[in-house]
C-alpha cells in the first residue's frame, strides 16, 4: 500500500470490487438498468462491480458522492437525463454538476409512460387531460425528486395541460410505484424499464408512451400525440461516470466493459422485455456520450427556465 505508481495501478485495474453507485432507491428503473450493466461489466473486468443505492435529492447525493471520490476507478455512477437538467434545476450544489465527472459511455435511451392509479376516474389520455385541469393540485403526482426524470416528465405534462398538480417526491420510481399501486397517489410518468410489467399486470392504468412511435413492448399504448398530446415528449438517456480526474487508460478499461456489457444478447433482450434497447455500441464512447450530455445541457435549459420550477 502507497508504493504502488499510479501507473502500475492502472495496469493492474481492477484488482478490487469497484462500486456501482445509483442515485435512486432499489427497485427503481435506474436501479434495474444499473444491475443489468454491472453485473455483465463484472463478468469482464474480472472483479465484481458492487451496485450501491444512494438515493434522494432527485439523484444529487449520489451523484456528489462520486464526484467527491477517489477518481482511480472503484467509484463509478450511473446517472440519467438528470445530468443534463440538474446544472439548470439547482442554484447551489456542493458538487460541480457538469465539471466533476469523467464520462465513460453511453448505456440506453429509455421511453416513459403516464400511469396511473388503476381505478382513476379517466380512461384515454384525453379524459385524464380534463380530470387534471378540473382536479389541478387535488390530484397527487408522485416523483423521485427535482431532477429527476419523473419529474421532468411531470414537468412537461403540466406544461402541456397547462395546471399545477401536488407533487409528491420519493427517493426513487421503485417505492413511488408502490404508493401508485395501492392508490395512494394519483399520477406518475416513468421509464417503461419500471413500468412496463405492472402496466401488463393492470396493477396500474396506462395512458400514454412518451416517444414518437409506439414501442413493441407495449403496442396497444398510444403515443402523447396520439392520445392528443403533442409536443409532450421525452426520452431517458442513462451514462456512467467517473469521478474528474480518473485516468483515462482506466476511463478506456471501463468503457470496453460497458461495451462488452451492451453486446451481451442476456441485458440486450431483457432491455427488450422492459421496452426499451442497449444505445449502438458507436454512442456508447466517452466522446459521443460528452458531447450528447453537452448538448442535452444546452436542450433543457431554455425549457426548464420557461416552466420556472427551481430547487435551492
Ligand atoms: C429511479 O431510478 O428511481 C428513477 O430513475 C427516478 C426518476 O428519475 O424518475
Amino acid at each position: 500500500a502507497g508504493l504502488a505508481t499510479p501507473a502500475l495501478a492502472q495496469a493492474n485495474f481492477p484488482n478490487r470490487p469497484i462500486s456501482m453507485v445509483i442515485p435512486f432507491a432499489a427497485g427503481g428503473p435506474t436501479d434495474t438498468v444499473g444491475r443489468l450493466i454491472a453485473q455483465a461489466m463484472g463478468a469482464d473486468l474480472g472483479q465484481p462491480v458492487v451496485v450501491e443505492n444512494s438515493g434522494g435529492a432527485g439523484g444529487t447525493i449520489g451523484a456528489q458522492r462520486v464526484a467527491s471520490a477517489r477518481p482511480d476507478g472503484y467509484t463509478i455512477l450511473l446517472h440519467h437525463i438528470g445530468m443534463a437538467t440538474i446544472p439548470t434545476l439547482y442554484r447551489r450544489l456542493a458538487y460541480d454538476p457538469v465539471n466533476g465527472f469523467e464520462p465513460i459511455g453511453m448505456v440506453t435511451e429509455v421511453p416513459m409512460t403516464l400511469i396511473a392509479r388503476r381505478n382513476i376516474e379517466a380512461t384515454n389520455l384525453s379524459e385524464l387531460v380534463a380530470l387534471i385541469r378540473q382536479r389541478g393540485e387535488g390530484l397527487n403526482y408522485a416523483n423521485a425528486g427535482i431532477g429527476a426524470a419523473s419529474h421532468l416528465c411531470g414537468l412537461l405534462l403540466m406544461k402541456a395541460v397547462d395546471t399545477r398538480m401536488t407533487t409528491v417526491p420519493y427517493r426513487g420510481t421503485g417505492p413511488a410505484m408502490n404508493d401508485l399501486v395501492s392508490g395512494t397517489v394519483d399520477l406518475m410518468c416513468d421509464q417503461t424499464t419500471n413500468t412496463t410489467e405492472q402496466i401488463r399486470a393492470g396493477t396500474v392504468r396506462a395512458f400514454a408512451v412518451t416517444t414518437p412511435e409506439r414501442i413493441a413492448a407495449l403496442p396497444d399504448l398510444p403515443t402523447s400525440a396520439q392520445g392528443g398530446l403533442p409536443g409532450f415528449e421525452v426520452s431517458v438517456w442513462h451514462g456512467l461516470y467517473a469521478p474528474r480526474g480518473t485516468p483515462a487508460a482506466i476511463v478506456a478499461r471501463l468503457n470496453q466493459a460497458l461495451v462488452k456489457a451492451l453486446q451481451d444478447p442476456a441485458v440486450a433482450s431483457r432491455f427488450a422485455d422492459l421496452g426499451t434497447a442497449p444505445v449502438p455500441i458507436a454512442r456508447a464512447t466517452p466522446e459521443v456520450h460528452r458531447a450528447f450530455w453537452q448538448a442535452d445541457i444546452a436542450k433543457w435549459r431554455p425549457l426548464i427556465q420557461a416552466a420556472g420550477q427551481f430547487a435551492d
